[in-house]
């Protein structure tokens, strides 16, 4: 039988070398380093545990061992003890003094430190150079465990390529160096609580799966809403747009989860086989049906929490005439048995009024609604919301009726809480994905068939959108988006909710 790995005990980690190339960046300091300290003071981390820390900045083992303290200001003396041992090379990608230098410090690393060959490579560099690492690794033999060890793994950060065929390419790289079983491609979304409680909600429970379908689903609509600009991403950010950064990723893990059918196990490839199967369901429009099922659009200047920001095309490194999107909403499909003919909106964007992240499931309304007056009229469709943050929640919302003699009906609310129910939030993002891939667990991360349908999926829209300014509609900072996309749903006689907050 396959061990339900979602539900296995997730213990100490294993002894470890891990190595992050890109460790003077942002996403080392900002993320894993942090994670890494509290996975320390949360006690997960094996006493034989080192970090060799691999980048072009001319930095010391000192100026490194520097920064994973001053990153992580809250961590206890059990981080403050391992960062002593972390160590530094400078150099480029390209040399192979670089790969000679890691292969002699993860020697030693066995040696001083017990690593006893375990290897974790993660790559937070820019992907221009991910296929080039990873060459590099299996180049220098160390693409496999060191003697002794039992694993030689692969993180590798979004963005997974800019489109299908650059994904399809870094994809063919990077096997030829490391096996798909080796590689794990981090989705953050997958890593969030709430995320995951999709699979409880659905799976765990009997009321929700006989009614999860066309016939009592109206329609599906998957918010992500971000109230901050690019902030100092802007030069990242004119190179991806809001479909790669957003929807190709994060937006199609949620759908699919959402989405899929019930897994015969809790394991890796139960639960992504489902996942595949479900991506590969949603209908791929031409690229004419894709101008007519998308809106995108790019902030100008407005307000936010009450404070006036600048447009887009103000942000620092990004072109005063950019055409990148920063909202994308869409009309998407499946075709599948379950799904058939449920429009499934979804929508994303930067500099909206609120960060919010929701799936909201709206079901049919009553056949004949036999109540009268205004408040019956104004009845809402019973609707089940998954508030994946940052009020993290479930609310089912349905009639009731308003205390009084006269039979009155009005939309109320059941709400579930993460945080008044639960008192310790468990590992969360970064920590619980960098644990789960040292113990080797790869259900939260992404296969690589799931990438390439992802890519497939997005393809159509990337083509109609490849004319500079095709269809980009502007909106200003703090309103939800372009007033157009009401169109996608006015069509079929629906609206946008209000996401909960
Ligand atoms: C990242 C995107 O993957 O997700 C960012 O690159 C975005 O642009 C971020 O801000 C949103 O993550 P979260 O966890 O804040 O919803």
């Amino acid at each position: 039988m396959t061990k339900p790995a979602l539900l296995a005990p997730h213990d100490e980690t294993p002894p470890l070398a891990m190595v992050i190339f890109g460790a003077s960046g942002d996403l080392t300091s900002r993320k894993i380093l942090p994670a890494l300290a509290s996975l320390a003071d949360l006690g997960r981390l094996n006493e034989n545990f080192t970090v060799i820390g691999v980048a072009r900045t001319k930095w010391s083992d000192e100026d490194f061992q520097e920064a994973a303290m001053s990153n992580s200001a809250a961590a206890g003396d059990r981080w403050r003890n391992l960062v002593k041992r972390f160590r530094y090379i400078s150099g480029e990608y390209s040399s192979t003094k670089t790969f000679n230098q890691l292969k002699q410090l993860l020697t030693e690393a066995d040696e001083l430190h017990g690593t006893e060959g375990n290897r974790l490579y993660y790559l937070a560099t820019p992907p221009s150079v991910f296929s080039q690492v990873a060459c590099a690794l299996a180049t220098q033999g160390c693409n496999v465990p060191g003697p002794g060890g039992g694993f030689c793994r692969l993180v590798v950060e979004k963005p997974y390529g800019r489109d299908l065929d650059s994904a399809l390419e870094l994809d063919a790289a990077v096997h030829t160096a490391f096996e798909e079983r080796q590689i794990f491609r981090i989705d953050h979304y997958m890593g969030k609580e709430t995320v995951q409680n999709v699979l409880a909600l659905r799976f765990a429970n009997a009321i929700f799966e006989p009614i999860w379908n066309r016939r009592y689903v109206e329609q599906v609509q998957i918010t992500v809403s971000e109230s901050l600009g690019v902030e100092h991403r802007g030069g990242f950010y004119e190179t991806a747009g809001a479909l790669r950064d957003i929807v190709q990723n994060h937006v199609m893990q949620v759908l699919a989860l959402t989405l899929m059918e019930p897994p015969t196990g809790m394991d890796a490839n139960h639960i992504r086989d489902e996942k595949v199967k479900l991506l590969k369901a949603i209908v791929i429009p031409t690229p004419d049906e894709a101008v007519d099922r998308s809106v995108r659009g790019q902030y100008t200047a407005g307000i936010i929490d009450s404070k006036p920001v600048v447009g887009y095309r103000e942000e620092p490194e990004v072109a005063p005439d950019s055409t990148t999107e920063t909202y994308v909403a869409l009309r998407l499909g499946v075709e599948n048995w379950r799904w058939a003919g449920v429009p499934m909106y979804v929508r994303t964007g930067k500099r909206l009024p609120h960060r919010v992240t929701e799936v909201a499931m709206q079901f049919h309304n009553v056949p004949h609604l036999a109540f009268e007056g205004e408040l019956a009229r104004q009845l809402r469709p019973n609707a089940l919301v998954l508030r994946i943050q940052p009020n993290e929640g479930i609310s089912l919302h349905f009639g009731a009726k308003v205390p009084g003699e006269a039979f009155k009906v009005q939309s109320v609310a059941m709400d579930f809480q993460y945080n008044s129910t639960f008192a310790d939030s468990g590992m969360d993002g970064y920590p619980r994905l960098l644990h789960d891939a040292m113990i080797g667990d790869a259900t939260l991360f992404i296969r690589t068939d799931e990438v390439e349908q992802a890519w497939r999926i997005v393809t159509p829209y990337l083509q109609a959108w490849s004319e500079p300014g095709a269809g980009l509609h502007f909106y200003e900072a703090g309103t939800w988006g372009p007033h157009i996309a009401d169109l996608l749903l006015e069509r079929t006689g629906d609206a946008w909710r209000v996401p909960e907050l």
